[in-house]
């Protein structure tokens, strides 16, 4: 059965795509098989994964609208066992189009992927840069979540609110939800303000930081633009080790 990991802080640009994309590619590497959900109108994990998506007629959306079967939206990627179900703007309609037409809104997601879950080792979701309703429908989907944190100003602020939005999710749609971890993104060690807000999440929430922290590193923002994981583009960069070392940690919750 598939675990399911959503990538997720309300904080726009913190590295949840660029998590969501690498991460899955090297879970695959370790011949996990992976399914990435796009769940983000922006498109840019779908992109980061070389798929065109003004050329793709059918998305996530659909499936939700339950206007296509999911097996027919769900996409080989460049790497054997990385599938990849895609979004793109139409995605962010979806609350005005279903108001008031469904009885459980939020639960949208988690009964879309019932199916598939026996299919892949983990699902991955990378959220959209909100709280609102299609990140509550990935927490509720969800068995844990993973929030990458911005070694910069106001991490700490962000990460409050989406612990906020976690534990409401808890006690309504998914008590069963957990914390997958904070992982640190963009860590530059020559900066004060690196090394301070790396400081303070692993002073509060110790047991639940990943030990592996994510550089700044060029090869991943180049990858992105080639449309591949940094993992392919630039295996031995730093960026990619890093992944690979994440990918790693995350495994090892498997015994968990
Ligand atoms: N380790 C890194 N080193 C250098 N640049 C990075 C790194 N991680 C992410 N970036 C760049 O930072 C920008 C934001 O990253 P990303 O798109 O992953 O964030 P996001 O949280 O998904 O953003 P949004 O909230 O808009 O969805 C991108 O241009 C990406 O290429
Ligand atoms: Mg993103």
């Amino acid at each position: 059965m598939a675990r399911i990991i959503a990538i997720a802080n309300q904080k726009g640009g913190v590295g949840k795509t660029t998590t969501a994309i690498n991460l899955s590619a090297a879970l695959a590497h370790f011949n996990r098989r992976v399914l990435l959900i796009d769940m983000d109108p922006q498109g840019n994990s779908s992109r980061g994964l070389g798929i065109d998506i003004t050329l793709i007629n059918r998305c996530i959306a659909d499936v939700l609208l339950s206007e296509s079967n999911i097996n027919d939206v769900v996409r080989k990627s460049m790497i054997k066992t990385l599938d990849v179900l895609p979004s793109k703007l139409s995605l962010a309609s979806i609350d005005v189009n279903i108001a008031g037409k469904i009885e459980q809104p939020f639960l949208l997601l988690k009964n879309a992927i019932s199916s598939l879950k026996k299919e892949y080792d983990y699902i991955i979701i990378d959220c959209p840069p909100s709280l609102g309703f299609l990140t509550v429908n990935a927490l509720t989907a969800a068995n844990s979540v993973l929030i990458p944190v911005q070694c910069e100003y106001f991490a700490m602020e962000a990460v409050a609110q989406i612990l906020s939005s976690v534990s409401r999710i808890q006690s309504t749609y998914n008590p069963e939800l957990g914390i997958e971890g904070f992982l640190l993104t963009m860590y530059d060690s020559k900066t004060r303000i690196g090394t301070e807000i790396s400081t303070q999440v692993r002073g509060l929430f110790k047991e639940n930081t990943f030990l592996t922290q994510i550089p700044r590193n060029v090869s991943v923002p180049e990858s992105n633009a080639k449309g591949l994981p940094v993992t392919i583009y630039r295996p031995s960069s730093s960026g990619s080790l890093a992944y690979f070392s994440l990918a790693k940690e995350v495994m090892d919750h498997e015994e968990r």
